[in-house]
């Protein structure tokens, strides 16, 4: 039987997978939510090399989510500043603060989605790679890389609904949290918005936009 995408593309992330720092280390069974938070937070609107010294810098100083919780608010902005998007940071103040009243992070999304300033993009994505669950993490990255695999010719945001859907479909039911990460991977890396690099993708055999024969041209978005 042919291989189904989500098993060609954890194979590809077994050997191909970024090695970024908040991610489980070899020998570590499943990465820290903590870490897994923190990260989720700052990338959603910054790439990944301008958040990585301030990962480092926020998880050295407060290494877990009571420490943060106990910072004074103005020591976290100020460790913030140059990230931009300021609202993130207050939000993540809100949510440390009841994480730690709660003792830990809720284990599933539907849990997750409870706590104060953080939004379902988040409760996902924490779920699926911190918790092992089998939620549909769609970003920017992973709305591309589905738009093309499918070849879904709605312009965004109207098509996010399509996209869901088909994500949902290629979702597995396990490794959810590291197949969610290799969308990422894939997005930032090869199919990558103005020059995707088909003949590097391991998804090339099954994508209908590369079988039309142009694939930069989606996901069309809608006009303004
Ligand atoms: N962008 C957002 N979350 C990410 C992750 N876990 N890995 C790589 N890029 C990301
Ligand atoms: Fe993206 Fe090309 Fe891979 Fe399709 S074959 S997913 S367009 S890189």
């Amino acid at each position: 039987m042919a291989a189904t995408v989500s098993e060609t593309l954890l194979d590809w992330y077994d050997t191909h997978a970024r090695d970024l720092p908040w991610r489980a280390r070899p020998g570590t069974p499943a990465p820290d939510p903590y870490r897994v938070w923190l990260s989720e937070v700052m990338l959603q609107q910054t790439t990944v090399a301008a958040v990585k010294p301030y990962f480092e810098a926020f998880t050295t100083r407060w290494p877990d989510v009571s420490s943060l919780a106990a910072a004074p608010e103005e020591d976290i902005m100020a460790a913030w500043a140059g990230l931009g998007y300021y609202s993130r940071a207050r939000n993540l103040v809100k949510c440390a603060a009841a994480v730690a009243q709660r003792g830990g992070f809720p284990e599933t999304e539907e849990g997750l989605r409870d706590l104060p300033g953080l939004g379902p993009y988040t409760a996902a994505a924490i779920a699926a790679i911190a918790f092992g669950e089998r939620a549909v993490v769609v970003d920017a990255n992973v709305e591309r890389v589905v738009a093309r695999l499918f070849a879904i010719e709605d312009p965004l945001p109207g098509a996010r609904k399509a996209i869901r859907v088909a994500a949902d479909a290629i979702t597995p039911d396990r490794r959810a949290g590291d197949f969610a990460q290799a969308m990422m991977d894939l997005g930032a890396t090869i199919c990558t918005s103005r020059d995707p690099k088909c003949l590097l993708c391991p998804l090339t055999q099954s994508c209908e936009a590369r079988a039309a024969g142009d694939p930069a041209r989606l996901p069309l978005k809608a006009r303004k």
